[in-house]
């Protein structure tokens, strides 16, 4: 379904070229779970970064179920995107001058979806992360995991066929951590694809499949 081929990515300095990704071959098929591992620094970020089409790779081929989505235009990607793909960040970019429930909205809205239906949307998806009695906080009101819970949420918005999602460190506790994973493990069950990066070797147990990215590559742990 996702299918990376000899993937290079490199940022450049402005006293030195740092290279991240050096040829990544790695292929993703529907329905799996995927737990990217590594140390920090290694690129897991910047290589869910380009599976999310936030990024476009310095060279290879990136195909969607077939599509070589890197010759997309700007809008045509922004759409396909928000069509096909929920992502949750690392550092989560919640919108702190409006309310928890209406950052849900935001990926509904962009497609188009009335207010009613977005309004009962978000406060099912919000529900769904427990934090229903939320919704008209706004993000700087909530911890750390609350608001990886809502970026969750709004990752779900538009039933995605794909989830990505960029763990922090420490933000969610057992018990949270617990019921969102297996909230994940439903999803997929219900056939949504998601690849995780995960620092959590408790969490990497949900997954089918765990792989590793080092300086040499990324290797099926
Ligand atoms: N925008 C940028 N400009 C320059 N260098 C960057 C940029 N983003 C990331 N890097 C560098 O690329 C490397 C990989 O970063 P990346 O964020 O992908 O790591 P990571 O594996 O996600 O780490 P962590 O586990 O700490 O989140 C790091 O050395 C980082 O310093
Ligand atoms: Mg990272």
């Amino acid at each position: 379904m996702l299918e990376l081929k000899n993937i290079r990515k490199t940022y450049c300095g402005k006293c030195l070229d740092v290279p991240v990704l050096k040829g990544i071959n790695l292929t993703i098929q529907e329905r799996d779970f995927v737990m990217i591992v590594g140390k920090s620094g290694c690129g897991k970020s910047t290589l869910l970064n380009i599976l999310g089409c936030m990024d476009y790779a310095d060279e290879g081929e990136y195909l969607f179920m077939g599509d070589n989505i890197q010759t997309y235009k700007d809008k045509q990607l922004a759409y396909f995107r928000n069509r096909n793909i929920g992502f949750v960040f690392q550092s989560f970019y919640l919108i702190n001058e409006i309310s928890v429930s209406e950052n849900v909205e935001i990926p509904m809205g962009l497609m188009g979806v009335r207010a009613k239906e977005r309004r009962k949307r978000a406060l099912e998806l919000l529900r769904l992360v427990g934090l229903e009695e939320k919704a008209r906080s706004k993000p700087l009101e909530l911890s750390g995991g609350q608001q990886q819970r809502v970026a969750i949420a709004r990752a779900l918005a538009n039933n995605p066929k794909v989830l990505l999602w960029d763990e922090p460190t420490g933000n969610l506790d057992e018990e949270n951590g617990k019921i969102i994973m297996e909230l994940l493990a439903d999803l997929h069950t219900k056939g949504v694809t998601i690849v995780m990066v995960t620092h959590d070797m408790s969490f990497a147990k949900y997954g089918n499949r765990i792989v590793k990215i080092s300086g040499e590559g990324i290797v099926d742990a």
